[in-house]
């Protein structure tokens, strides 16, 4: 009998989960879904609508999300990070996002999904979790890094108290907080580099496939 291959990757804000993810997605031949753009395209589709974020507008924003919203590069901003982790907050965002994500992570052959509760909430049965993560100063370089190559001006000093404001929202909230599932393995890209993070992470991929077969 073959398994789908669905492989949960969650982990905080530029841990390196994102480029792990499209990594193994490549490796494996599957279809990757970076669920942060969902979440970036509501808080950017709200503000744009009410001109603040506001529970109903963002519920109804989520509600009509598509593939074809996650392109713009409007969503790759400091500020839409900000604006996702805010409409994140909301059970009725997160509701109205689930199916989509859940229809993703169902396609025949398996998925690559990454976020923060793909493991816990989305696709609690996936044969596959990883939970990766950094050190908050390591994250905030590389933040710092991808945004001011975006033309960004911001102080590497902004970019790390964003993170420890974003971390300590997406863990502290009520719905589906960020957490590393109890069976989730943890991969700690502090000092690796890419190559040698996206190694690993298809090692802890094969070990828990073998924990299935077996
Ligand atoms: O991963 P990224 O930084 O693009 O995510 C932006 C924000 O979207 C996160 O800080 C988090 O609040 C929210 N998010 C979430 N659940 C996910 C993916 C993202 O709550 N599965």
């Amino acid at each position: 009998m073959s398994f789908d291959l669905v492989i949960a990757v969650d982990g905080p804000a530029a841990s390196g989960k994102g480029t792990v993810a499209s990594r193994l997605a490549r490796h494996y031949g599957l279809p990757h879904l970076d669920t942060g753009l969902l979440y970036r395209a509501v808080g950017v589709g709200a503000m744009k609508q009410h001109g603040a974020i506001e529970e109903a507008t963002a519920e109804r924003v989520a509600a009509h999300i598509t593939q074809a919203h996650l392109s713009e590069q409007a969503l790759m901003t400091r500020a839409a990070g900000e604006l996702a982790s805010q409409v994140a907050v909301y059970p009725g965002v997160r509701a109205a996002l689930l199916k989509f994500q859940q229809d993703f992570a169902a396609k025949k052959g398996g998925a690559v999904l990454d976020g923060r509760d793909i493991g816990t909430v989305i696709a609690p049965h996936a044969p596959a979790k990883l939970f990766v993560t950094a050190s908050p100063e390591v994250r905030a370089e590389r933040r710092w890094k991808q945004l001011s190559g975006l033309g960004e001006g911001v102080s590497l000093e902004e970019v790390l108290a964003d993170i420890r404001k974003r971390d300590e929202r997406d863990s502290g909230r009520d719905a589906a907080p960020l957490l590393q599932g109890a069976d989730a393995a943890l991969l700690d890209t502090s000092q690796l580099t890419i190559e040698a993070a996206f190694r690993e992470a298809c090692r802890l991929v094969e070990q828990a496939r073998g924990s299935i077969k077996s």
